[in-house]
């Protein structure tokens, strides 16, 4: 019995691959290289020493799709397939919607079809809007988005529920990640973004190595301690964990529909960031402070209570990890 990981060769995906074969579990990726690069199998391999089958295939594409769930034993699926670009997502919104909410909800079909029912999705803070209370809790109302990769994210959790609901067969985890950095240790693979980068941490390190001429702080009069915005920076490794943890709690528990935040439960500003990349690396990060950038909120993190107690998941990673991961990645790239 596999284990299927669409978008396995992105960022997140590749980072799970290794966990789970760490653990000993069979997987399979399907990706069509859309955000990646073939050569991330390879090192999935190499750094875990195990092989696993790979299709080059779009996930949205029914008739593909159905050959693998033909062709193999699929015990659950690990969707990260999905777009994830805030800005272009403004810019392409129908690329988005049928990506993410399409691709989805074939890939929903076809698991049906072949009797398939355990599902982690891949979620985001970002379906709580701009919030109400910190931290954040699963409870925390959600709505207010402010771009069309939020609208998915929302919107396919409101999929899943609907679909739960008709049919309690299945078995599904909505993890909603906080802000994914970092890479793994041994720097053979880590986040890629095409052109220049949106997310605070591959800026920042674009700027470290010299490849960007400065940091734009977008926002120094946000209500948070030095008036720049504040969010829930999380290892990428500690996520790909939580992933491990959410697939044993399915295994283990009654059908259901669960839900957990993937955050550290700390805050950090834009300037914490900066400084702390100074610290963990030794290289300098010249910065200047900018407009507020649309769309952005404050303060960001999460109560990630639920999490430890019920899937007995914490991430262990410091701030200096996530920094000192991110510079080893591009060093050696
Ligand atoms: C964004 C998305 C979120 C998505 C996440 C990861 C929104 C509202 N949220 O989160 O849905 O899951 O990316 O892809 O769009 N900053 C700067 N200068 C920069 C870049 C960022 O000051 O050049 C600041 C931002 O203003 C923010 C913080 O750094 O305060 C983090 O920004 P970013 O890494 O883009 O993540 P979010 O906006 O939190």
């Amino acid at each position: 019995m596999a284990i299927l990981l669409p978008g396995g060769a992105g960022y997140i995906g590749s980072h799970t691959a290794v966990e789970l074969l760490k653990e000993g579990k069979e997987i399979i990726i399907i990706d069509n290289f859309s955000n990646s690069k073939p050569e991330v199998l390879k090192k999935i391999k190499q750094i875990t020493g195990k092989d696993f089958k790979f299709y080059e295939i779009d996930y949205s594409n029914k008739e593909e799709l159905e050959k693998v769930f033909k062709e193999n034993k699929i015990e659950a699926v690990l969707n990260f397939a999905g777009y994830k670009a805030v800005g272009e997502s403004v810019q392409k919104p129908i690329e988005y919607y049928t990506n993410n909410i399409s691709g989805c909800l074939v890939l929903l079909d076809t698991m049906r079809k072949y009797g398939c029912k355990k599902f982690i999705f891949s979620s985001s803070a970002t379906v709580y809007g701009d919030p109400e209370i910190i931290p954040l809790t699963e409870e925390c109302k959600t709505g207010g988005v402010t771009n069309p990769y939020g609208a998915t994210k929302l919107y396919i959790e409101q999929i899943l529920k609907d679909t739960y609901t008709s049919d309690n067969t299945w078995d599904i985890c909505i993890l909603r990640y906080f802000n994914p950095v970092g890479a793994h240790e041994s720097g053979l693979i880590g986040e890629e973004p095409q052109g220049i980068p949106n997310n605070l941490m591959p800026y920042i390190v674009r700027v470290a190595s010299g490849k960007l001429k400065e940091l734009s702080v977008f926002g120094n009069d946000y209500n948070t301690p030095d008036g720049t915005g504040v969010r829930d920076y999380i290892h990428v490794v500690d996520l790909a964990k939580g992933h491990v943890l959410a697939l044993e709690k399915l295994d283990k528990e009654e059908n259901g529909i669960y839900i957990y935040n993937l955050g550290t439960g700390i805050g950090y500003s834009v300037l914490d960031m900066v400084k702390s990349f100074e610290k963990a690396t030794g290289k300098n990060v010249p910065y200047k402070i900018a407009p507020r950038r649309a769309g952005d909120i404050a303060s960001c993190y999460a109560e990630p209570k639920k999490a430890k107690e019920e899937l007995g998941w914490v991430a262990k990673k410091t701030l200096e990890d996530m920094c000192k991961d991110s510079w080893n990645y591009i060093e050696k790239n």
